[in-house]
């Protein structure tokens, strides 16, 4: 353990963090001003992505009705409850690059009679199809979530998709319809999000952006929603990291659309990896490696304000919305698991990593409407990882759960002035923060102490506040992780703090993530 962390936890562990590690006369001022509220923080930034990819769905969502491991209707109850403890706005399904070779008629229908396919994108296993429409509707609604379905444009037809959202949404007697009723569900489903196609410039069928756009208007015209009751957003296909060519050519497009089509949003999908294939350990790893990644994540910032720039040209009242819809750290496969399903541990710098990008989402609130962090159980940097009956909540699970009241609160500007954290070249700002008002009236402040090494004494100043409650992310050491074995080394703490004076003192531990409403 490094030194002044461990004198920080005992800090923690004391109740009192006021012996501060900084250096004397070390205090970061922090100014909130309440009377310039920004935008909306819409929840949908928090959206999760399921992909039928490893054992992401199988074992860690769908189990099976027989299934010794409590379930409901085939899904296990523990992933449900932790799910909705972090009030997941929206799941993302099924794909990813699978969703571009999905046939959903596969995946109705009597589940001993469906077929066996294939998933070639993701270790060439067997897709069983027994988690299709109906299974992942009703998993959405249990967990008290928006389904965000991604329809097949790479290797499907219009026609295909047009009839999955008349199947799933219209209340008419059609024959659709009455094959749904048939399976089980006679009431129209609710469908809040549409993805048109996935990664079409890569995995989704390699084609040019105007190649794309030709697609777009099709599949946006024929696959309608008929659920009066839901209104649903059509999610076009946008940009491979900085590459603004997709961004161009679909708001250009839409900019020019005519009355037969239209969409609402456009897709970002940009992972941590710093090069490929992912190398970075995901544990066991030294300060640069920390730094590195925590460099590469804040590049999410620049990539934002470029595609927002380019959509502002063409929609300068920024009705569509930028959606980044698959993000997180891309690390190294877990040694020994198996090729192509993307399982990897998750440590208190991917705490910070999911902590960060949240951040730069919140202060974009205007224009990235939508965010699904990749992805939700097992797969890349998840929420929860599952081994047959076990299930452990990771570091960036409890970031999801500390930001809830982030959720649909209104932006509030601050401004800090915390220097930087240097590591050999690299140099990072210290301390990153957003502050938001909920809709209770309550303003709410999220921390992030990027410096491993340093506490950072936080003075709130210009707001009348007697005293801040939440919690703060601390662990043994960055790279520290949560298993089966040992499930609670990262798991928030209380963390409070009282005023002195007009002013606020809050102390924040090196690698932590702190939030804490302010009274
Ligand atoms: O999340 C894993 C994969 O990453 C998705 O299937 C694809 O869209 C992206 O390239």
């Amino acid at each position: 353990m490094y030194p002044s962390l461990l004198r920080a936890l005992l800090f923690v562990a004391l109740g009192s963090f006021t012996a501060a590690t900084a250096a004397e006369g070390d205090s970061i001022r922090l100014t909130i001003d309440a009377a310039r509220p920004g935008a909306r923080i819409d929840r949908n930034i928090f959206g999760q992505f399921a992909e039928h990819l490893g054992r992401g769905l199988y074992e860690g969502v769908w189990v099976g009705p027989e299934s010794k491991i409590p379930n409901t209707r085939g899904i296990r109850n523990d992933v449900v409850a932790a799910l909705k403890a972090i009030k997941v706005p929206n799941v993302r399904w099924p794909g990813g690059c699978f969703a571009d070779e999905y046939h959903w008629r596969n995946g109705i229908g009597p589940r001993d009679k469906r077929p066996a396919t294939l998933n070639p994108n993701w270790g060439g296993v067997i897709e069983p199809n027994t988690f299709g429409t109906h299974e992942f509707m009703d998993f959405v609604q249990q967990i008290g979530a928006d389904a965000y379905i991604s329809i097949n444009v790479g290797s499907g037809t219009p026609a295909e998709a047009a009839d999955w959202l008349e199947y799933l949404t219209t209340p008419q007697p059609t024959e659709l319809a009455k094959q749904r009723a048939a399976n089980g569900h006679p009431a129209p489903y609710p469908v809040a999000l549409l993805g048109i196609g996935n990664e079409s410039w890569g995995c989704g069928g390699s084609m040019t952006p105007d190649e794309y756009v030709n697609h777009l208007r099709v599949y946006a015209r024929y696959a309608r929603n008929y659920n009066t009751a839901q209104p649903m957003r059509r999610i076009a296909v946008g940009p491979d990291g900085g590459d603004t060519g997709y961004t161009e050519a679909v708001m250009k497009a839409w900019k020019n659309k005519t009355w037969a089509w239209d969409i609402e949003g456009i897709s970002l999908h940009s992972y941590t990896v710093v090069k490929w294939p992912p190398a970075f350990k995901a544990t066991g790893f030294g300060e640069s490696d920390y730094a590195t990644i925590l460099k590469a994540t804040l590049n999410m910032e620049s990539l934002v304000s470029t595609h927002s720039a380019v959509m502002d040209q063409y929609d300068p009242q920024k009705k569509i919305a930028l959606v980044v819809d698959e993000w997180g750290a891309w690390l190294a496969a877990t040694p020994g698991s198996p090729e192509g399903f993307l399982e990897q541990q998750n440590s208190q710098r991917d705490a910070l990593v999911a902590a960060l990008n949240l951040n730069i989402f919140a202060r974009h609130a205007d224009r990235v409407r939508g965010a699904n962090i990749a992805q939700m159980v097992n797969v890349l940097q998840a929420m929860i990882f599952t081994k047959q009956e076990k299930m452990v909540l990771t570091p960036t699970y409890h970031v999801f759960h500390m930001y809830v009241p982030f959720q649909d609160a209104t932006l509030v500007p601050v401004e800090l002035a915390a220097g930087t954290y240097k590591s050999g070249e690299i140099e990072l700002p210290r301390v990153d923060v957003i502050a938001a008002r909920d809709s209770a009236g309550k303003l709410w402040l999220a921390l992030t102490n990027l410096d491993p090494n340093r506490a950072a004494d936080i003075e709130l100043a210009g707001a009348r506040v007697s005293r801040a409650n939440g919690q703060t992310l601390v662990a043994p050491k960055f790279d520290s992780v949560n298993t089966f074995e040992a499930p609670d080394v990262v798991a928030p703490k209380p963390f409070t703090a009282k005023a002195s004076g007009n002013k606020l003192p809050l102390k924040l531990a090196p690698a932590s993530v702190t939030v804490v409403s302010l009274e």
